[in-house]
């Protein structure tokens, strides 16, 4: 049976968070009418299944790892906030790796993660990293993770593998990862080859794997978190969304850029040498005219040349840097704090479903 009250208070949050964007109410009356709602409200996002059991966690929301975003303010505050937050190993080199789970451990006593590619050419002492800091939850990605999943469970470590196809959710299942991130190619960032959508990947993966899958891709508000569980994921991994945080460590530029994007404003290129999703600017142009024309191989790594992630994301350059951002960007038109992110997502959620179970 629907629960009435659960409905209104769901209601009554997602208007007062719509009045707090449209600037008609301060953050602090925001906080203080939201905080009277959460202790109104019997249901709010009460899912309990394999992925926060497996997880530790209240809310099956994982802020996904992201290189130049997410460092130990973005992942303890989502952490805080009940879901999982999840270091970026991917732009850090060993020793900040380390600093960066020091810190978090302090700003945080609830679970977090930490994002490794596998395909760093550093990725032995990234791990050592991680061992030695007796890091529990490894996201692993970019690479297979079988030669390194011994080690993992060696030291008692839940592994999750992110997939872009049916194909490798198996490979990863048969060397043992506990769960998989299935990820489609609405994704920011590196994207598998076989540009599968979230949307028809995630059925697939659940009918064929035993593990609990996790959707990634596309999901930027609570109805894309509903959208995924019915597809029968048991939790969702979010990147642009969370990277257009108060707490996300990237650029004000690269940020803003994402809040502007609109549905067409992203683009896939460099499909021969590491294909990305990433808002269209006059470094994508040129990379996507070349690919049109037939560049090679060199002449499309001459193109890209080095730290073109850094020089968009993190030092904003809006022309000639990779701003690696998803297609759900066209959703996103704020920067918002974390823990009022996780009330928008929640809320949203839980407007949602009860919509539903209206009908
Ligand atoms: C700026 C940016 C950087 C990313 N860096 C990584 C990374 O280092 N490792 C990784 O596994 N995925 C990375 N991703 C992919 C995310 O982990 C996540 O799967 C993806 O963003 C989910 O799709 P969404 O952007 O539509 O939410 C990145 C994504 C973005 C937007």
């Amino acid at each position: 049976m629907p629960n009435p009250a659960a409905g209104i208070t769901a209601l009554n949050k997602y208007l007062i968070l719509n009045f707090y964007e449209a600037n008609l109410i301060n953050r602090v009356s925001f906080i203080k009418l939201d905080y009277i709602y959460n202790t109104l409200n019997e249901i709010v996002m009460e899912i309990r299944n394999r992925i926060t059991e497996l997880l530790g966690i209240q809310y099956p929301i994982i802020q996904a790892g992201m290189v130049w975003v997410s460092g130990w303010k973005l992942a303890s505050a989502v952490s805080n906030c009940g879901g999982l937050g999840l270091i970026g190993a991917g732009s850090m080199k060993p020793d900040l790796l380390r600093e960066h789970i020091k810190k978090c451990r302090v700003a945080t006593n609830k679970p977090f993660g930490v994002n490794i590619p596998l395909l760093r050419k550093d990725v032995e002492e990234l791990i050592n990293v991680i061992i030695e800091e007796k890091i529990r939850i490894v996201f692993s990605s970019a690479g297979h993770p079988g030669k390194y999943i011994e080690n993992f469970k060696k030291n008692n470590m839940i592994v999750v593998h992110v997939v872009p196809s049916v194909k490798y959710g198996k490979k990863a299942e048969s060397a043992g990862c506990d769960a998989v991130v299935g990820e489609g190619v609405e994704a920011g960032g590196h994207n598998g080859i076989d540009e599968i959508t979230t949307f028809v990947l995630i059925p697939q993966l659940v009918d064929i794997l035993k593990i609990p899958v996790i959707a990634a891709g596309g999901i930027a508000n609570g109805k894309g978190i509903l959208a995924a569980l019915a597809l029968g994921a048991e939790g969702v991994q979010i990147g642009t969304r969370f990277a257009a945080t108060i707490e996300s460590s990237a650029h004000e530029n690269y940020k803003r850029k994402i809040t502007e994007a609109k549905d067409t404003d992203t683009i896939l290129v460099l499909k021969k040498i590491g294909m990305a999703r990433m808002i269209k600017n006059e470094f994508s142009n040129r990379v996507y005219n070349a690919e049109y024309d037939g560049a090679s191989l060199v002449e499309l790594k001459n193109m890209l040349g080095e730290k073109r992630e850094r020089l968009g994301i993190f030092e904003g350059n809006e022309k000639e840097g990779m701003l690696e951002a998803g297609q759900s960007s066209g959703l996103i038109n704020n920067i918002l704090p974390v823990n009022l992110l996780m009330n928008k997502l929640i809320n949203e959620y839980d407007s949602a479903i009860n919509n539903f179970k209206k009908e």
